[in-house]
């Protein structure tokens, strides 16, 4: 056989999404329950558990949660068999809360890892502004010029008219006028309520609507951003963003400059990341997890890794015992 179909390395991120698959299959039980905490509390168990049966050395350098102190894997907690690649593990177990608590769309549980020691770690400053784009886009951007420039440049990049550049912009108060200056550059708004990693990675799919994530959003989704940009070779900007004044003075004690651009090398360093989600609702970007007559389910994921490019759906159907497992260990209604 030729060598071409050799398979020489491991792809980490096809054993991590075990660990999404587990957790978008217990949180997807709370789906529509109105219980924000229980949905995230059943994903944090359920991704802990895989992630620990996964071969690696791993630390997780962004559990989330602090911001709305939600359930969370703690910063720090090794995970894996400890044997291994060590790497570094950002989880977003669930992103969009709101919206699994809701029964909304476009929830999802997402992971990234990264080589040991490469990953930024936001921990003192919950919030950072955003822009992002993919590929084609990647060399034209710049968080400090208004978005109504940003928008030209991006569009002409892209070959495309001002009128056809889709924004995604998170339905927040504080993004009101952002929204306005994007309208008013006539271009066309995306308005979503949460989940802004699941629109930034639209944004850097070639073959997704959106062309532009912009606006202020939480760190530790930030770095995640930056992995899977890694991966499609789309570009993050970003600026911490501290919102108290408790908040900006552990920024600069920790070293960390509030005023610097960080672009998508700061925030994850190292060239070899896994960008993994699976869908907990149906959603844009994936669809939801489906519990099927009989007891199983199936759920769908997006793998992607940066050192191959590759981008890969990957649609599960689980047996009954496997989901009613995640469910009795997880502790789900
Ligand atoms: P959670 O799922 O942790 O609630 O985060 C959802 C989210 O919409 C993120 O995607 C986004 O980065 C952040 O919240 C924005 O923060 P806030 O809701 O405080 O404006």
């Amino acid at each position: 056989m030729s060598d071409n179909f050799v398979l020489t390395d491991h792809n980490l991120g096809l054993d991590l999404m075990r660990a999404t698959e587990a957790a978008a299959l217990s949180a997807g039980r709370w789906a529509g329950r109105g219980d924000k905490e229980s949905g995230d509390g059943a994903a944090v168990a359920a991704l802990r558990r895989i992630l620990n049966e996964v071969r690696m050395d791993g630390t997780i350098v962004i559990g989330e949660g602090e911001k709305d102190e939600a359930p969370m894997l703690a910063n720090g907690e090794r995970v894996g068999t400890g044997e291994g690649p060590r790497v570094d593990i950002a989880v977003d177990p669930v992103d969009g809360t709101r919206l699994l608590a809701w029964g909304a769309r476009d929830s999802i549980a997402v992971l990234a890892a990264a080589d040991g020691g490469t990953m930024y770690d936001p921990y003192m400053c919950f919030y950072m502004d955003k822009l992002v784009v993919g590929a084609d886009a990647a060399d034209v951007i710049d968080l400090d010029a208004p978005i109504a420039e940003n928008i030209r440049q991006v569009a002409r990049a892209k070959g495309k008219d001002v009128a056809e550049i889709i924004v995604a912009v998170q339905n927040r108060e504080r993004h009101a006028d952002l929204a306005r200056e994007v309208r008013e550059a006539g271009a066309r708004t995306r308005i979503f309520t949460d989940g802004d990693v699941a629109c930034a990675v639209q944004a850097a799919s070639p073959d997704m609507a959106i062309d532009i994530l912009v606006g202020r959003g939480g760190s530790p989704e930030g770095v995640v951003t930056a992995v899977a940009m890694k991966c499609l070779g789309g570009r993050i900007l970003a600026r911490l963003h501290p919102t108290t004044d408790e908040q900006r003075e552990r920024t600069i004690a920790a070293g960390f400059d509030p005023a610097r651009v960080l672009d998508t090398n700061d925030l994850v360093s190292g060239d070899n990341c896994v960008f993994v989600a699976t869908g907990i609702t149906d959603g844009d970007l994936l669809p939801g997890v489906r519990y099927l007559p009989g007891g199983g389910a199936r759920t769908d994921s997006v793998v992607m890794r940066s050192i191959s490019g590759t981008r890969r759906y990957v649609q599960a159907f689980h047996q009954l015992e496997k989901v009613a497992d995640y469910a009795r260990r997880t502790g789900e209604g």
